[in-house]
């Protein structure tokens, strides 16, 4: 399947319920990410983003139940583990983990509404194309809070599917 996927090729239904399932794991990864980070986040200059984290967390706790949606309308069964999330004492260890994350998430997201489509599943891709709108949204924010630019993800190299292996930082899976 890999090599399809990466592609960005055809996929069939099995398929495409495996890779939102992976799509899901990234959600509550982000939620628990937004959660902890927007509260253990420290310093009056990150005071402002910190609120923006905490609208994040809820906007991924809606991506991740519209997810779930469309994996239960395909006949799939939405799965229950998350991928794994970093920890940091530093502010802006966490925001690097979250835009590396945003990232991850938009690149997958346009690959997902590409497949959709191919599939003849039009409602599916637009209810992709409304979580992808926030999650560039999402990307914004933190790379504006680091002083940076949004990076063009098109370039970007894929991760490995548990989603491991971005760089430095604890990992530490929270249940
Ligand atoms: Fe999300
Ligand atoms: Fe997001």
């Amino acid at each position: 399947m890999a090599d399809e996927q990466k592609s960005g090729g055809q996929v069939s239904r099995a398929q495409l319920i495996e890779l939102l399932n992976e799509d899901l794991a990234r959600e509550y990864q982000a939620i628990i990410a937004y959660v902890v980070y927007s509260q253990a986040i420290k310093g009056a200059e990150y005071m402002a983003i910190a609120k923006e984290l905490e609208k994040h967390a809820g906007e991924e706790l809606e991506h991740a139940l519209t997810v779930s949606k469309l994996i239960d309308y395909l006949g799939g069964e939405p799965t229950v583990t998350t991928k794994p999330v970093k920890t940091s004492e530093k502010a802006e260890d966490m925001l690097r983990f979250d835009l590396d994350n945003e990232n991850e998430t938009v690149r997958n997201y346009r690959e997902r509404v590409r497949q959709c489509e191919a599939l003849g599943e039009f409602a599916m891709a637009e209810h992709l194309r409304e979580i992808l709108k926030q999650e560039q949204e999402h990307q914004i924010d933190l790379a504006t809070a680091l002083g940076e630019n949004v990076p063009d993800v098109s370039k970007m190299k894929t991760q490995n599917p548990k989603g491991e292996g971005q760089g430095e930082g604890r990992s530490s899976n929270i249940h």
